[in-house]
C-alpha cells in the first residue's frame, strides 16, 4: 500500500484527515503505526493527534480486522425485533462473543447502534451491504454469499398521507435530473434573500433533527453575519436507533436536498455546503455524490458547491457541535454554547447546521409560500413530519403525515398492531434519548406541545413499538449502556453519570428496588439532566424516568 498516494487527494480538504484514515482502513483493513506516521507528517498533526482522532471513531482499527466483519445492530427497534436472540444465536453459532473475532481472524462480530432499515429488523451489516430481518439460520448466507437482502423503502397506505417532502420518493428515477427539473425542481433559485427568508419566517418551520427550534432565527442570525465566508451544513448523521427518514429521501430524492441546501445559502449568503453523512449509509453516499456531480455538471452549482463529507462511526457526532468538529478533521467532542454555530461554526465561520428532512422541506416552502406552510399542522407544530414506525409493527415504515394525528392512529391505522401478534406494551418515541410510553397515553397528539406536556419529544419522529414482552428495566438499562458508549466524555455527570445508572440499574434488577437506591437513580438522573453540557448526557435520563414511571413494575415496585 502506497499510503502517501492514498491520502493525498484529501490533503488541504476539510476533514481531510477523516477521509485519509477512511481511505487507508478500507485499503489495508487497519491503520498501523508506519501509516500512523504518514499521516500524522501529511497533514502536521503530531503522531498524539492522529492517534486520538483514531481512537474516536468506531470506523478506525490500530490492529488487522477480521476479513469479514459481522455488524448487528443492537439499537431499540431491533431489540423490538428479537436482536439479542439473534446477536446469542450468531455467537453460538460462530464460537465467538459479540466484540470479538474468529482465532484465525476471518470473521468478526461487532456491534453497531442503527442501520437504517429499522422497520425491517433484526439487522446487520456485511461489508456495505445491510441484510434485514436476519435470524441465526442465515449465517450461512452472510458469511457466504453477496447476495442483498435489502428490501425496497416502505410507504404504508401512501394515499393516507400528505406527502409535501416524499411525493417523489420511491416514485421517481431518483438521479433523473430532468425528470426532477420537469417536476417543478430548481424552479425556485430565481426567488431573492429576503423573499426566501421571509417565506421560511411565514411557514413556522422547525428543525427535524430533534430540538424542533424555528429555523427562521438561526437563517436570520446567520445572514445578519457580516463575513465573507459563511456555510451550510447538512446534518446527515441520523443517529437516533427507529429513524430512517435522512437515509430515504437521500437515496429517493436527492435533489431535492439539493436544492434546500442552495435556497439556504442563497438566503444567508454562503457559498459552499457540506453533508455529513453517516458512514453506515453506503448507498446514499453513492447516490448524493452522483447527484451533486450531475447538477454540477448542469451549471447548478457554480456559485454555491457542495461536497459530502463521511462520518467515522460516531453518535454523538450528530450533536452539532461535535459533527462541526468531526468535520474540521477532530474528534467529535462536543463544544460549549456561545457561541452558536451561527455565528462561529465551521473553521469558526458562520454556519447555517440544519438536518436532512428540514432542508429538504424548504423547496416546497418557496414553492407554495410560507403562508401555505403555516396552514398545515396544529398551531406552533406547522408542516408535515416523516413519522418512522419500526420495530414490533406489522406494516413499519414512513408516513408522512401534518402534524396532530394520534400516536394510536399511527399505531393502529397504518401500522396495523404488532408484527408478534401480541398486546403492545410500549412505544420509545424519539430515538434512543426519547420517552418510553404506555398505552394509556396513545391518544397524545404528535405536536411538539403536547408531547412536551407528558415529558416526551417528537425528535426525529422515531416511533418503535414494543410488544408485551419486553423489559423496560431492560430498557433504562440500554439507555445508560449507549450513554456511556456514545458520550464524547467532556462533561463528568455524562461520563461517569452513565457508567454509574448502567450499575445502580444492575443492582436493582439483581437485588431490589430498595427506596435508597431509587431515590438515588432519581438524583443521579437529575444531575445528569441539569448538569451536562449537552443532551446526550442531559437526556438519557428521560427513558431511564419514562420506563420507571409508567412501567415500575419491571423494576420490581407496585404500581402506583
Ligand atoms: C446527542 C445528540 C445527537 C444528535 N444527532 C442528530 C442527528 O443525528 N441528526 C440531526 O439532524 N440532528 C441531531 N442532533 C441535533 C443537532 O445537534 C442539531 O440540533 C440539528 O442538526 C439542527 O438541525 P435542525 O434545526 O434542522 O433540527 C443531535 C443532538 C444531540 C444532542
Ligand atoms: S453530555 Fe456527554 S456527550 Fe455531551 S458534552 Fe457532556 S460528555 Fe460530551
Ligand atoms: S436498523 Fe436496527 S434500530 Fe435501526
Amino acid at each position: 500500500m502506497d499510503v502517501d498516494a492514498l491520502i493525498k487527494p484529501f490533503t488541504g480538504k476539510t476533514g481531510g484527515v477523516i477521509s485519509a484514515l477512511r481511505a487507508v482502513m478500507r485499503d489495508a483493513g487497519q491503520i498501523d503505526s508506519a501509516a500512523q506516521r504518514i499521516v500524522a507528517n501529511c497533514f502536521n498533526l503530531s503522531l498524539a493527534e492522529v492517534r486520538g482522532i483514531i481512537s474516536f471513531y468506531d470506523d478506525f482499527r490500530t490492529s488487522p480486522t477480521a476479513a469479514r466483519a459481522i455488524k448487528v445492530c443492537q439499537a431499540e427497534a431491533c431489540q423490538a425485533r428479537g436482536c439479542r436472540e439473534l446477536t446469542t444465536g450468531l455467537e453460538d453459532a460462530l464460537g465467538i462473543r459479540l466484540g470479538e473475532s474468529s482465532p484465525d481472524n476471518t470473521t468478526a462480530l461487532e456491534t453497531v447502534y442503527c442501520l437504517g432499515y429499522c422497520h425491517a429488523g433484526p439487522n446487520v451489516m456485511v461489508g456495505d451491504t445491510v441484510y434485514t430481518d436476519v435470524s441465526a439460520e442465515d449465517l450461512d448466507d452472510l458469511i457466504e454469499t453477496a447476495d442483498t437482502k435489502t428490501p425496497a423503502d416502505v410507504f404504508p397506505r401512501r394515499e393516507d398521507q400528505q406527502q409535501l417532502i416524499f411525493n417523489r420518493c420511491g416514485q421517481a428515477d431518483p438521479l433523473d435530473l430532468d425528470a426532477y427539473r420537469a417536476d417543478g425542481g430548481f424552479n425556485t433559485l430565481t426567488h431573492s434573500s429576503t423573499g426566501i427568508l421571509s417565506d421560511i419566517k411565514q411557514s413556522g418551520l422547525r428543525g427535524r433533527g430533534g430540538a424542533g427550534f424555528p429555523a427562521h432565527i438561526k437563517w436570520q442570525t446567520v445572514a445578519d453575519q457580516d463575513s465573507e465566508e459563511k456555510y451550510i451544513v447538512c446534518n446527515a448523521d441520523e443517529g437516533d436507533a427507529g429513524t430512517f427518514a435522512d437515509r430515504m429521501i437521500m437515496e429517493g430524492d436527492p435533489y431535492l436536498l439539493i436544492e434546500g441546501m442552495l435556497l439556504a445559502g442563497q438566503a444567508v449568503g454562503a457559498g459552499k455546503g457540506y453533508i455529513y453523512l453517516r458512514s453506515e449509509y453506503p448507498r446514499a453516499a453513492v447516490t448524493l455524490s452522483e447527484a451533486i456531480e450531475r447538477a454540477r455538471t448542469e451549471g447548478l452549482l457554480s456559485e454555491f458547491d457542495l461536497e459530502v463529507f463521511i462520518g467515522a462511526g460516531s453518535y454523538i457526532c450528530g450533536e452539532e457541535t461535535a459533527l462541526l468538529e468531526s468535520l474540521e478533521g477532530k474528534r467529535g467532542i462536543v463544544r460549549a454554547k456561545p457561541p452558536l454555530p451561527a455565528i462561529a461554526g465551521l473553521h469558526g465561520k458562520p454556519t447555517l447546521v440544519h438536518n436532512v428532512i428540514t432542508l429538504c422541506t424548504v423547496p416546497w416552502i418557496i414553492r407554495n409560500g410560507g403562508e401555505a406552510y403555516s396552514r398545515i399542522g396544529v398551531g406552533a407544530s406547522t408542516g408535515t413530519m416523516p413519522f418512522q414506525l419500526s420495530g414490533n409493527v406489522r406494516h413499519g415504515g414512513l408516513i408522512e403525515v401534518p402534524f396532530g394525528m394520534t400516536i394510536r392512529q399511527l399505531l393502529e391505522d397504518f401500522g396495523g398492531g404488532t408484527a408478534s401478534g401480541r398486546p403492545v406494551k410500549a412505544v420509545q418515541i424519539g430515538g434512543p434519548l426519547g420517552a418510553y410510553l404506555p398505552p394509556a397515553l396513545f391518544d397524545t397528539p404528535l405536536t411538539y406541545e403536547a408531547l412536551a406536556d407528558i415529558g416526551a419529544g417528537i425528535g426525529h419522529g422515531g416511533i418503535i413499538v414494543f410488544d408485551d414482552t419486553v423489559d423496560l428495566a431492560e430498557q433504562a438499562r440500554y439507555a445508560f449502556t449507549f450513554c456511556e458508549h456514545e458520550s464524547c466524555g467532556k462533561c463528568t455527570p455524562c461520563r461517569i453519570g452513565s457508567v454509574r445508572g448502567g450499575e445502580l440499574i444492575d443492582e436493582i434488577r439483581d437485588q431490589g428496588a430498595e427506596p435508597e437506591r431509587i431515590t438515588l437513580l432519581h438524583d443521579l438522573c437529575e444531575t445528569m439532566r441539569d448538569a451536562s453540557l449537552c443532551q446526550m448526557g442531559g437526556m438519557t435520563p428521560i427513558p431511564v424516568e419514562s420506563a420507571l414511571k409508567h412501567f415500575p413494575r419491571d423494576f420490581g415496585l407496585e404500581e402506583t
